[in-house]
């Protein structure tokens, strides 16, 4: 793929089409993110967003609405980047469930490339409610969208945000659907964990540091554990969170994804097609979760605030997996989060054997995703003195320390956009693999269909339920 001098990647003229530009993910993570790609003056000088909404409003009253600039590194924004992205976007009003509004908009995107002089990549960001996706992609079939511009390279592309359905059968119907409009090379499955830095990070670690290499398996790590504890509750989106809960909400998507970089094959060749496979592989290695080895918990206060008395979502789950296939043999592997909790947490810890005391602490190599990314080894050492007592210490990796200002990375929206733009399709999730982790925990999803068998309470701000490890 083409890079500019200072390795940034060279972007294809593209004509961004939201679906939902006014809803909140856009204005929490997409606006803020295209706001980065401007300032980075990443995009190709011939883009275009066009953003769809049924309300009536202008991309300048749009922005006054959000933050845009707001993240760690910056919180002013640059006014110069500023102008270039309200320069860039269009607002039009569009009622996505109006099937005569389609062919319309493709004569709007065919006069705009008339007006640019060319074809153009046309991405459809469809950040709408999950329930309108089939019906969307359906009109964007019958009205013609779906292809490419006739003369030249330019791509056409659908990105899809999570959930891909509700259960197993639910996301194979929307897989079928969708494939009845797009190919699945056209198919962008957005997993913004996919695209954090320190997650993948976690494949080059395992590709350049050989020591590791050799003991990455069953014989030498002992368990895995995956932990994300958030410290938000659902934050005012009960019409999304409710009836959705931690298993799909986290766990299907984001952490069995962090399940199979971990532990995948190395593959042959570090190309997207070669690494959806191990993904896709490792995901299928592990056996259907155990309903009896999970626990669900609800926090304090979450009934009342998506009033529902008798609601029966989960806000925190945890499962004990085994991690299947030759390099493995069952190696224990579990997951857990929750919101609401303490802190906002999220690890993967491989607690390594102890061939010589099975009862003593051992070594952990803990992937630190967020906060303070950063990679740790715990060994044991001796404690100076005439006796031979040993102690923990850490070896730490930080990308703050190590690279300071240079430890500023792109945030994972700039990273998916930038991807989708380029056709990189690696840090997404296909449709077999989306299937693979459906598969996983279907069994718990029938088990806790309709019931609050078992469901634990717990106290915002604590460390979760008792039973929970
Ligand atoms: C989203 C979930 O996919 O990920 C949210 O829908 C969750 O409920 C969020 O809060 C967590 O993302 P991050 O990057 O903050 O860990």
């Amino acid at each position: 793929m083409a890079e500019h001098a200072a390795g940034q990647p060279e972007l294809e003229p593209s004509i961004i089409v939201i679906f939902g530009i006014t809803g909140d993910l856009s204005k929490r993570y997409l606006l803020p993110a295209l706001y980065h790609l401007f300032k980075d003056k990443l995009l190709h000088e011939h883009t275009v967003i066009l953003g769809l909404t049924r309300q009536s409003l202008s991309a300048e009253e749009l922005f006054g609405q959000v933050e845009l600039c707001i993240n760690e590194v910056d919180n002013v924004c640059d006014p110069v980047a500023l102008q270039a992205m309200q320069a860039k976007t269009e607002l039009h009003q569009f009622d996505p469930s109006d099937s005569a509004a389609y062919p319309k908009l493709l004569e709007y995107l065919n006069d705009l490339e008339a007006t640019h002089g060319m074809c153009m990549n046309r991405l459809y960001y469809l950040s709408i409610p999950p329930q309108l996706f089939t019906d969307v992609v359906h009109n964007i079939g019958v009205g013609g969208l779906n292809a490419s511009c006739q003369h030249g390279q330019a791509k056409t592309r659908l990105l899809v945000e999570k959930p891909f359905g509700n259960d197993l059968s639910s996301a194979q119907e929307l897989i079928a659907k969708t494939n009845e409009v797009f190919a699945e090379e056209q198919v962008f499955r957005i997993d913004h964990y996919l695209a954090k830095e320190t997650v993948q990070n976690i494949l080059s670690f395992r590709l350049h540091n050989p020591v590791f290499t050799s003991i990455w398996d069953g014989a030498h790590i002992a368990h895995i554990d995956i932990v994300a504890h958030e410290k938000i509750g659902i934050e005012g989106r009960a019409n999304f969170y409710e009836g959705i809960g931690a298993l799909r909400d986290l766990v299907q998507s984001h952490l069995l994804q962090l399940a199979a970089i971990t532990a995948m094959e190395l593959p042959e060749q570090s190309d997207s097609d070669h690494i959806h496979a191990e993904r896709q592989r490792l995901l299928e290695s592990i056996q259907p979760a155990d309903p009896a080895q999970a626990v669900r918990a609800q926090y304090d206060g979450y009934k009342d605030e998506v009033a529902n008395q008798h609601s029966t979502t989960e806000t925190f789950a945890e499962l004990r997996l085994q991690l299947g296939g030759e390099r493995w043999h069952d190696t224990p592997l579990t997951i857990t989060t929750g919101k609401a909790l303490a802190e906002k947490r999220t690890e993967i810890a491989i607690t390594f054997t102890n061939p010589h005391d099975a009862t003593e602490t051992s070594n952990v190599l803990t992937f630190r995703l967020q906060p303070n990314e950063g990679i740790h080894l715990e060994l044991r050492v001796k404690k100076p003195g005439f006796k031979d007592d040993v102690e923990n210490a850490t070896l730490d990796f930080s990308y703050q320390q190590t690279f300071g200002s240079h430890g500023a990375h792109p945030d994972a929206y700039e990273r998916v956009l930038v991807d989708a733009v380029r056709g990189d399709r690696t840090l997404f999730a296909t449709s077999a693999e989306v299937l693979a982790s459906w598969r996983i925990i279907d069994p718990i999803i029938n088990a806790w269909h309709d019931n609050a068998d078992g469901m634990q309470a717990y106290a915002t701000g604590s460390t979760g339920p008792d039973v929970a490890s």
